[in-house]
């Protein structure tokens, strides 16, 4: 016999950037974050999981290639999830042994992989998903996003939608190191997110090594770490819960900028945005001038490409200003627009 679950994860893009670890196998950032989960019509991960006594090993197919499942961060999770779902076999014997079957695992993401666009987010936060489901854990999301985290830290605020904070916590071992949601999707119906792909390319240096790289080098890094992002995680908390968006906006901007000037403070410097990241920055700022406040936000991961958040009521006045910049938009999802626009480079 073979057991499935099929499930999909959603990608989230940072307001308050993650940036930094002080466990490296754990996952276990220096600071807080917080996220906001976008519209799963667009941009998400699809995954399938299965179990079977005939399997003779794991496996793993990501858009259809093979991947290495002896991988530490894969090995956490399949590890983390069989000792949940040992623990419900152990209570109730008239259970299948699941927990001591191989897995297949294949999964499709339909946006490019590692571009900066979150796919490891939604990747980890799929697979532990669709494990959980597999094995009929009753976990809470908050209890497994301490698993998805060890996938890739970014993973574990994708369990959720709407607006997710990763409280970093302080215990060695994890525990409390976990994501929780600030606001469900539907607290500001009228939040909207824009994308402008830059680039599809692969990124050239991984969040995993950059942060590294930052970690063990950069001056302002631990300024931002330890002063500027409480203080902004607590603000952004009230933006969202009044529905502020020029709080949210300004908040959003702020911390985009000083994640890409600590990337810079990093020995040797790293780069993620190019000279059309500059100009959409460039474009939303006069956007906010001719305003008389800030109705747009942009938002730059590891990568040259440009998340916007606007108002639903601002959408036609913003996506005008920049659809000049873009060689067209690509497709709409529905509640919560995504819109992917190419900048021609
Ligand atoms: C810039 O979650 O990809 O997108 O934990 O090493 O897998 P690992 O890193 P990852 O880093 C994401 C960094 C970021 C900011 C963010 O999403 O908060």
């Amino acid at each position: 016999k073979i057991y499935t679950a099929s499930t999909t994860a959603p990608v989230n893009i940072a307001v308050i950037k993650y940036w930094g670890k002080r466990d490296t196998k754990l996952n276990l950032p220096t600071n807080s974050s917080l996220s906001v989960t976008l519209s799963q019509s667009d941009l998400r991960t699809h995954t399938s999981a299965a179990c079977s006594s005939i399997f003779t090993e794991n496996r793993l197919y990501l858009n259809r290639e093979p991947q290495d499942v002896s991988g530490a961060r894969q090995q956490a999770c399949f590890r983390e999830l069989r000792v949940l779902r040992a623990a419900l076999e152990a209570a109730d014997p008239t259970l299948p042994k699941l927990s001591t079957y191989n897995v297949h695992i294949v999964s499709e993401n339909n946006f490019p992989t590692a571009a900066g666009l979150a796919s490891s987010a939604a990747g980890f936060a799929a697979l532990v998903r669709a494990l959980a489901d597999l094995y009929c854990l009753q976990n809470t999301p908050t209890e497994l996003s301490r698993i998805a985290r060890q996938g890739s830290g970014s993973a574990c605020r994708s369990l959720f939608g709407g607006y997710v904070a990763w409280e970093q916590g302080h215990a060695a071992d994890g525990s409390d190191s976990l994501a929780v949601q600030v606001a469900p999707a539907s607290h500001w119906p009228g939040m909207r997110a824009a994308i402008l792909v830059v680039s599809a390319a692969k990124k050239d240096v991984s969040s995993t090594s950059g942060m590294q790289a930052t970690v063990a080098t950069s001056g302002l890094f631990r300024h931002r770490a330890e002063v500027v992002v409480p203080a902004r995680m607590e603000a952004m908390k009230a933006a969202i819960q009044k529905r502020n968006f020029e709080a949210f906006a300004e908040l959003t901007m702020a911390d985009s900028n000083q994640f890409h000037a600590v990337c810079l403070d990093t020995l040797p410097p790293i780069f993620y945005l190019n000279d059309v990241s500059r100009a959409a920055i460039r474009v939303v700022e006069e956007i906010n001038r001719v305003a008389g406040k800030s109705i747009a936000a942009y938002t730059f991961d590891a990568g040259p490409n440009c998340v916007i958040y606007y108002e639903q009521e601002n959408e036609a006045a913003i996506l005008g200003v920049l659809k000049p910049y873009t060689s067209g938009v690509s497709g709409w999802g529905d509640r919560r627009e995504t819109v992917h626009a190419r900048i021609p480079e």
